[in-house]
């Protein structure tokens, strides 16, 4: 900005079904805070088949998106929102390359090198942009905090 200072950037962090079985959630955290991330929000949810369907909504022609979302649905998944200078990049940066049997080999730093397996079960979830971050945040934290969704609720319950 013109006086200088450092814009904060907010993405949406998450660890799949194999990172919370494998029990990774610590370590990964001392990574997120290690790198200065705030951790602003976070919740553990089950993701169903239509959910599941609708986050990854851009990779539904792709030929791995059937058991894509068979595994996302596979267990629990914790969603974070974390925020710094340049959070997007950062911790697309710190997660790695998607093919975590790669990553070990590419970036043995990296999380993916650090707890996932292939390029389905890759521990970790990172936005790519912040159109996609802001897309992401609002659908694991803003569903049902809108008026229409009150409305909706108001109206059901009668
Ligand atoms: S692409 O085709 O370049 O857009 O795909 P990519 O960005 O590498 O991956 C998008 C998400 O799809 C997951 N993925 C897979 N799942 C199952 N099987 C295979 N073969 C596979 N390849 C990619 C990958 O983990 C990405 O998930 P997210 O949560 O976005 O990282």
């Amino acid at each position: 900005s013109s006086n200088g200072s450092k814009e904060k950037e907010k993405t949406l962090a998450m660890i799949k079904p194999d990172g919370l079985l494998g029990n990774y959630t610590e370590r990964i955290k001392l990574v997120i805070l290690e790198y200065e991330f705030s951790i602003l929000k976070e919740t553990t949810t089950q993701l169903d088949q239509d959910r599941a369907s609708s986050f990854y909504t851009e990779h539904s022609s792709k030929s791995f998106f059937p058991s894509l979302i068979k595994y996302m649905t596979s267990g629990p998944v914790l969603v974070m929102v974390l925020e710094k200078e340049n959070a997007i990049a950062d911790w697309r940066t710190l997660i790695g390359p998607t093919d975590s049997s790669r990553a070990k080999v590419t970036h043995p730093n990296s999380i993916r090198a650090m707890c996932g397996v292939d390029s389905e079960k890759n521990c970790v979830h990172g936005s790519d942009s912040l159109q996609s971050a802001q897309r992401e945040i609002s659908f694991f934290f803003e569903e049902i905090s809108s008026d229409s969704c009150n409305g909706k609720h108001f109206m059901a319950s009668k």
